[in-house]
């Protein structure tokens, strides 16, 4: 079983920031899952909303703002002026750092609601930049640009994101058309679909896992990842079974 930091340890720190990720290492999570979108000059910054007025102390689209624009904002505010300020990473600066930890890292492309250009080539030639090849995982809500991570980069795993339901016969449907995993909200995960993906040698990466109840069920039904924002609560019942 791997647990993976959703947008970093998000439960305690401001999500997707360098505080969240490195605090999630120390916590000795076995992966970071993080959210990408691209600048107005074409620059890949992590960071979950397509706006960024949640998370940031700015206003507007990420898209419509330059990368000097957005390292100017504070992207701590999300914690409510308990953490010191944060910039918003790029994903260069990341892969700078998790390339000297042993990290597994899902890279999710939050291409559904903005079309951004060339942000699958772009993210594949940061990953090959930096020989992240065998420690990415990529995953989409849109399937068609999760699709294109794998024409792109072959050796790496591709996930398929599912939100408001579960897929009906999700083993078959990742096996058909190409993902190497099923990453489906787990409050709506069904033991019938855990058993269709293992019938398909699918794995099987579920969010956000943020109780031990569930993450209980998700360990009794051999799931093989789950993506939660308290990262070191799963880590330390793994230790405490032995
Ligand atoms: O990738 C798992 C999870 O992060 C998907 O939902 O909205 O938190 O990006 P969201
Ligand atoms: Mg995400």
């Amino acid at each position: 079983m791997r647990v993976f930091a959703h947008r970093g340890y998000s439960g305690k720190y401001p999500e997707n920031t360098m505080l969240a990720f490195r605090e999630a290492e120390k916590a000795g999570t076995d992966g970071i899952e993080l959210d990408v979108q691209l600048t107005k000059d074409g620059q890949i910054v992590i960071i979950h909303d397509e706006t960024l007025d949640r998370t940031t102390t700015g206003t507007g689209w990420v898209k419509d703002h330059t990368l000097k624009e957005l390292k100017a904002l504070d992207a701590s505010v999300i914690k409510g002026g308990t953490c010191p300020p944060e910039r918003i990473p790029t994903l260069e600066e990341y892969c700078d750092w998790v390339k000297g930890t042993k990290l597994i890292t899902n890279i999710e492309l939050k291409t559904s609601i903005i079309c951004y250009p060339e942000i699958e080539e772009k993210t594949a030639e940061m990953v090959r930049a930096f020989g992240l090849e065998d420690r990415v995982i990529f995953s989409s809500f849109n399937h068609l640009s999760a699709l294109r991570m794998k024409e792109l980069l072959p050796q790496c795993p591709v996930g398929a994101l599912v939100e408001n339901n579960d897929l009906q016969f999700a083993g078959y449907y990742c096996h058909k058309y190409g993902f190497d995993f099923y990453h489906p909200d787990c409050h709506l995960l069904t033991k019938a679909n855990v058993d269709n993906c293992k019938e398909y040698s699918i794995g099987i990466n579920t969010w956000t896992v943020n109780d031990l109840g569930m993450f209980e069920t998700m360990v009794e039904w051999g799931v093989e990842g789950v993506i939660g924002n308290f990262p070191g609560v799963p880590k330390a019942w793994l230790k405490a079974q032995g």
